[in-house]
């Protein structure tokens, strides 16, 4: 924090009632609805790198030679001046089905002293920290006349340096799979790394699913990156939508997330074109997904497979849609259902026999992309289907009331509808009214996806490369006067969620900004909205509060939390001034004198980075001088959330 911030929120906290200050008039005795529990979730997607080289803790980058059908990139062979070797891609030699090549390494001369090999590159690095243990594995299978051992080891990016070692022998000409823990001891953290696999002794080997995790959140297998998870997990969300997006339609039919290939073990995991321009490994599947809600005691928000692909082909209802709506009540047993259901059973055989809670089930996403016009069949052939088998499941259509009428499903009456909200960040300071006319009596709102960006043009625009991964405070003013009509208006929009989730910073692995959370190999960020749906999604509140704003063009939602005993008065003050607000609390007994404000101030065009990570960061200070009616400053350019004390 800035000393100019100090100063001005000191300021702020001592400010007096008198001069003919706008007003927040707060009804305090009068809630006018329920907050939604739910509010506050997360969308996801693989999209800029979030899973495999993001949360997906893997660290090999094309770790089942699939990225590429004509070389195994993201490797190198590894040779000295006194060893030789090649490495090639060999589809004569899969382990199996699902994993159809494997690369096949020749080393020709190699000894204890000067072995030869293979290297991958990692996702942009292999992440060494000090005192780390890495797990190491593979298939692998030796020609015969090879005895030797196959050494594995994290270098420095040039070899001069290798900063944990272990060894495999025992090679047979079977596939077998190999394990071994690496350590680091005391390296300086770094990622200008490689992962390396070397022959100490002439010989052909084949590999196949080379892997390596680093430490993952919990010690889990196959599990997650800990930093990234620890982000998510402070926003106490309630939810996460998944697994898209884009990509759970994928460009084609045979693209999209087809659900039962992403379930077992690796080896039986093909992976899939990914829409985003790169391969998945679909080492993030369906249960990694759930346990992934599991780890932030957040309920899944599944979107299921309906029958649209981005090239906008569509399955045609009836018949020929029937096989997709029954792997979506198969993907809905999978999550929900009793280990004595067929899917429930195969939940528990991958290693989770509780079921996980669900409450809703979204078909499809953005189908009014489909010009055909066949969404409004699709759905209800899905919707059907589902609510005749799990009549307590919420079905949500993806075309909302901002699509036009004649996209929108009218056969069935949808639960909900998710819409998206894609807009400058202007925009959003001036329709912070969207929601306040919606009609009570249609289905509820989803806001399934919604980002505000800075610049000039959209996030698709092609000109978003060339600018930050994260947008600027000028966003986030617009994101916190969105969630404010989001809030006031929660008695009918139920959830939202911010998107995208991730973006990998590194050069090449992002298609779109603004994202929420930017990372590398080593660090993370968050972005200034990332910082705004904090102070919102911890601080929901249960009622709404009657109140009205007279005088200033700020943006407000009050909520009293009944827990906390508290009022929690959201303000955004998009101006370049400071702006005294008298707060004129009625209906109160016992305020406390002393409060709580947490803002997040910062000019228009401050953004954090990877190398400036806490630029905007929201500070908590004490508010003193409470009372029934008293005035605080709002910063200029600035997000506050006011916590007022109830004895
Ligand atoms: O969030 C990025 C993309 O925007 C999503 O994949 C898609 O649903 C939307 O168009």
């Amino acid at each position: 924090m800035t000393k100019s911030i100090v100063t001005l929120l000191l300021v702020c906290a001592f400010a007096s009632a008198g001069a003919a200050n706008p007003t927040l008039t707060i009804e305090a005795g009068q809630p006018v609805a329920n907050v939604s529990p739910m509010l506050y979730g997360l969308m996801t997607e693989e999209i800029n790198h979030s899973y495999d080289g993001g949360l997906y803790g893997e660290l090999v980058q094309n770790r089942a030679f699939l990225d590429n059908p004509n070389a195994p990139v993201h490797w190198s062979v590894v040779t000295d001046k006194s060893s030789a070797a090649t490495m090639t891609l060999d589809p004569s030699q899969p382990l199996n089905d699902a994993l159809p090549v494997s690369l096949r390494v020749e080393v020709s001369e190699a000894s204890k002293r000067h072995p030869a090999g293979i290297a991958n590159d990692g996702y942009w690095g292999i992440p060494v920290r000090p005192a780390a243990r890495y797990h190491a594995s593979f298939y692998a299978k030796a020609a015969p006349g090879f005895s030797g051992s196959v050494i594995v080891s994290i270098q420095a990016d040039d070899g001069g340096k290798v900063y944990a070692r272990g060894e495999v022998s025992g090679l047979t000409q079977d596939w077998k799979p190999y394990e071994v823990t690496l350590e680091t001891g005391k390296a300086k953290p770094t990622a200008k790394t490689r992962y390396v696999l070397t022959l100490d002794q002439p010989g052909k080997v084949w590999f196949a699913l080379v892997s390596l995790f680093p430490p993952t959140w919990q010690d889990q297998p196959n599990g997650f990156r800990p930093d990234l998870l620890q982000m998510l997990v402070d926003l106490k969300p309630k939810f996460l939508r998944f697994p898209g997006g884009n990509y759970l339609e994928g460009d084609t039919v045979a693209t999209r997330f087809d659900w039962k290939k992403t379930i077992g073990p690796l080896s039986q995991r093909s992976g899939h074109p990914c829409p985003w321009g790169y391969r998945s490994t679909d080492g993030m599947g369906l249960l990694e997904f759930l346990r992934w809600c599991e780890d932030m005691g957040a309920e899944p928000v599944l979107a299921v497979y309906a029958g649209y692909s981005l090239g906008g082909k569509h399955v045609n209802p009836g018949p020929d849609l029937e096989p997709y709506v029954q792997d979506a009540l198969d993907e809905i047993e999978y999550v929900t259902g009793p280990v004595t259901t067929k899917w429930g059973a195969q939940r528990a055989k991958d290693g989770h026999p509780e079921p996980f809670p669900m409450h809703y089930v979204e078909i499809g996403n953005e189908d009014w992309f489909d010009r055909s016009g066949s969404y409004d069949e699709r759905f209800a052939q899905f919707s059907d289907a589902i609510k005749a088998k799990y009549s307590q499941l919420k079905c949500i259509s993806t075309v909302g009331t901002e699509q036009p009428e004649t996209l929108r499903v009218h056969s069935r009456q949808p639960d909900m509808l998710d819409e998206h909200y894609y807009r400058p960040a202007r925009t959003f300071l001036n329709d912070s009214a969207h929601f306040d006319n919606y009609n009570r009596k249609g289905p509820e709102i989803f806001v399934g996806e919604w980002a505000a960006y800075e610049t000039s043009f959209p996030p698709w625009n092609g000109r978003s490369a060339k600018e930050l991964p994260t947008a600027d405070m000028t966003a986030a003013l617009g994101d916190a006067t969105w969630m404010t009509a989001m809030e006031r208006n929660s008695d009918l929009v139920k959830m939202q969620c911010y998107a995208p989730l991730f973006v990998n910073v590194n050069p090449g692995a992002r298609q779109w900004r603004p994202d929420f959370i930017g990372y590398d190999t080593l660090h993370c960020y968050g972005s200034p909205s990332y910082y705004a749906f904090k102070m919102f999604s911890r601080n929901v509140g249960d009622e709404i509060l009657k109140a009205s704003l007279d005088g200033a063009a700020l943006h407000y939602s009050v909520t009293k939390d009944s827990q906390r005993g508290a009022i929690l008065i959201k303000l955004v003050n998009p101006q370049a001034a400071p702006q005294p607000l008298e707060l004129d609390c009625k209906g109160v007994t016992g305020l406390k004198p002393t409060g709580t404000a947490t803002t997040l101030a910062a000019a228009p065009d401050a953004n954090n980075t990877i190398d400036h990570p806490n630029n905007v960061a929201p500070v908590t200070t004490k508010v003193s001088g409470v009372k029934p009616v008293f005035v605080y400053t709002l910063p200029a350019d600035s997000v506050t959330v006011l916590q007022l004390d109830v004895q």
